[in-house]
């Protein structure tokens, strides 16, 4: 039984044989109703706990149906439904789930209510999204890289805006798969040292550029996110969007990039802020193929986590 709580803290060489997978579980599927099974139920018997402290509609559906697929079942928990939401422990809470479900995903805000979750659980326990950091989406992320256009190591992958839990994630990666990674925004939105730190130890050329156009120049993969996360008050939307309005992905910066670039966005977005629908719909966007690629990617890591 092992934890998914982020890429970081994850071998590399198991992070690739989740990619690998995955791929070989998408494929397997070839174009079979959503609500089929697989030929193989790894699941089957087995019940899983998706816990949702935050909104959310790909990872709790993605989790939902890709349990299904593999012929376990799922209970989706909202925090403030349960006793977690009213004073119980974030430790009792995981050794009572312990004794009912073979995993449990949670979606939270502060990553210490992860870290005691897998602390005490002894079962697996998969991060679906901290304030910190967002493993799944980033191991979705580079498996539609590569789908698309090969092996991501070496590549350039630019960030435009906020330097937020995604970016993270992301930088996480860039160590672990061997990537660059250049950050574009201001100076007040920076990635966490503590991220890029690590992506530079394990040998990512990882560059700040506050000029986006710069920044774009070479890029193989350009990503950007919501200007404003879930975590973030709402009192500092307007702050924010006139910080982040020169890191736009519109159709000028995307023509800095090489003319095979590939643009992605996690989703949710608002559409002409971070992005423009002339990206976000245009010949270099893949985000439907990265949100469906949450399957796969999370249908791996449980197999993992599982050891199955
Ligand atoms: N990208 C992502 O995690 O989407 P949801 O917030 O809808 O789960």
């Amino acid at each position: 039984m092992k934890h998914f709580l982020d890429i970081h803290q994850t071998d590399a060489s198991d992070l690739r044989g989740m990619i690998d997978t995955a791929h070989a579980m998408k494929t397997a599927r070839n174009g079979r109703p959503k609500g089929a099974p697989d030929d193989d139920q790894p699941l089957q018997g087995r019940m899983v706990a998706l816990i949702f402290e935050k909104p959310s509609t790909r990872t709790r559906v993605s989790f939902d149906v890709g349990v299904r697929q593999m012929g376990g079942q799922t209970m989706v928990l909202s925090g403030k439904e349960m006793q977690l939401g009213h004073g119980e422990t974030i430790a009792d809470t995981a050794r009572v789930l312990s004794r009912y479900v073979d995993l449990i995903m949670i979606r939270t805000f502060e990553e210490a209510t992860l870290l005691e979750m897998a602390e005490h659980a002894s079962v697996p326990v998969i991060n679906g999204l901290t304030n910190r950091t967002h493993p799944c989406q980033i191991m979705a992320d580079v498996m539609t890289y590569e789908e698309h256009r090969g092996p991501i190591a070496g590549k350039k992958v630019v960030w435009c805006g906020d330097g937020n839990n995604v970016c993270a994630s992301f930088l996480d990666a860039a160590g672990q798969f061997g990537f660059d990674f250049t950050f574009t925004g201001p100076e007040t939105l920076d990635p966490e040292d503590k991220f890029v730190g690590f992506a530079r130890e394990k040998g990512s050329r990882v560059t700040i550029q506050r000029d986006p156009f710069t920044a774009v120049e070479g890029a193989d993969l350009v990503v950007t996110d919501t200007w404003v996360s879930m975590h973030d008050p709402e009192s500092a939307k307007e702050r924010r969007h006139n910080q982040l309005r020169p890191y736009q992905v519109n159709e000028q910066l995307m023509s800095r990039a090489k003319p095979d670039a590939l643009f992605m966005h996690c989703l949710p977005a608002h559409r002409d802020d971070e992005a423009t629908s002339a990206v976000m719909d245009g010949p270099h966007s893949v985000i439907f193929d990265e949100a469906e690629n949450r399957l796969h990617a999370q249908k791996a890591i449980m197999r993992w986590s599982l050891g199955l």
